[in-house]
């Protein structure tokens, strides 16, 4: 795969597994946007990944941001070929202790974060008629998780996001599809109990947890010229944990 030439997006870039596939795009040569919610971080990260990589501070759940994010790659790299929807939070808790506000922070920015900047993205690709756009779900999201019903909500609305949007935007040449991982090790899973980590991981057919490179692998596939005739799917990126 080459991404010569191609502009990437990848939101909640700062870290972890968005910050591996901004990595592996710049690798390949893409322009690469580093976006999250730190100026100072979202710089730092780009000037270490090096090539054509900008940092630009954005909250996925502030439209205006959105807008200027867009604005800004488009003043930079001149369009946006390719927007990865990575951002993303937890708030676990059982169901029946979940405070409102946890319900909808969550969903705010999983679920609407990832609609306002696809909705954004379509606007212009619609334009250049061309477009990738790779949404970040969670195998959570398939089969739901306790202590998870306000994440496994909203990685279960990315997927219809996913499959709506890929609806639409099918005749104008843009791809929608979306990436289910299973347990990826990183700092928002580090956080989690052993006594959960272990029960993952003994489900996972592929005895490891899966890395952020893992991942990135099949967002970059998907976001590839050689994945042209896909579109609407949820590739799972789980070890088998799925299957299992
Ligand atoms: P992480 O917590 O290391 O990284 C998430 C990034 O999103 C952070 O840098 C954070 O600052 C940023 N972010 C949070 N709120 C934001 C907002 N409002 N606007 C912009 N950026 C924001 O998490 P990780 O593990 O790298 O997860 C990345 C994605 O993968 C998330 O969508 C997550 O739900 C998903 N995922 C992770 C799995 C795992 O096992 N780690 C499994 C399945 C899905």
């Amino acid at each position: 795969m080459n991404f010569e030439g191609k502009t990437v997006i990848v939101t909640g870039s700062g870290r972890g597994i968005g910050r591996v596939i901004a990595e592996k795009f710049a690798a390949l040569k893409a322009k690469v946007v580093i976006s999250d919610l730190d100026q100072e971080q979202v710089e730092r990260v780009a000037t270490e990944i090096g090539g054509e990589t900008v940092g630009i501070k954005a909250n996925v759940t502030d439209s205006s941001d959105i807008e200027s994010l867009f604005e800004q790659t488009r003043e930079r790299f001149g369009q946006v070929d390719i927007v990865v929807n990575n951002a993303g939070i937890t708030r676990d808790t059982l169901m029946i202790r979940m405070d409102e506000k946890d319900w909808d922070m969550v969903l705010d920015i999983n679920l609407k974060g990832s609609f306002l900047v696809t909705k954004t993205a379509a606007k212009l690709m619609m334009k250049q008629r061309y477009g990738r756009i790779v949404n970040i779900s969670s195998i959570v999201g398939i089969n739901g998780n306790a202590g998870q019903a306000n994440y496994s909500a909203s990685k279960a609305g990315i997927i219809g996001l996913t499959k709506s949007a890929a609806k639409e935007l099918a005749a104008r040449g843009i791809t929608v599809n979306a990436v289910a991982p299973g347990f990826i090790a990183t700092d928002m899973t580090d956080v989690l109990p052993e006594q959960a980590k272990s029960a993952f991981l003994e489900r996972t057919l592929i005895k490891r947890p899966g890395t952020p490179e893992d991942v990135a692998s099949a967002v970059l596939f998907l976001a590839s010229d050689e994945a042209s005739y896909i579109t609407g799917q949820v590739l799972a990126v789980d070890g088998g944990l799925t299957i299992a």
